[in-house]
């Protein structure tokens, strides 16, 4: 009996980690996925609809989140800008 074949996996830069060769991806719940492309790209963001298959969903910019949103709309806070008194 020889050795395993080596496997390669190849993180990327912001998006998914390479898999080369057959592979299956064992999710927490214990679902199987199993794929025999060449190389498998695995989603990291989570944002795939074909998740734990990376569908390029990390390139589209992330939505913000409805309380990020409301922040944003929200007016500044200026009870941190000092105040000048007229007066002297
Ligand atoms: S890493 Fe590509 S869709 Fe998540």
């Amino acid at each position: 009996m020889g050795e395993p074949a080596r496997r390669r996996v190849e993180p990327t830069e912001d998006g998914p980690v390479l898999l080369y060769g057959p592979v299956d991806v064992v999710l927490p719940d214990g679902r199987r996925v199993h794929s025999d492309r060449p190389v498998t790209a695995l989603c990291t963001c989570r944002r795939s609809r074909r998740y734990p298959i990376c569908d390029t969903s990390h390139r589209r910019p992330a939505r913000r989140t409805r309380s990020e949103e409301q922040d944003a709309d929200r007016p500044a806070d200026r009870s941190t800008v000092p105040r000048t008194d007229p007066a002297g």
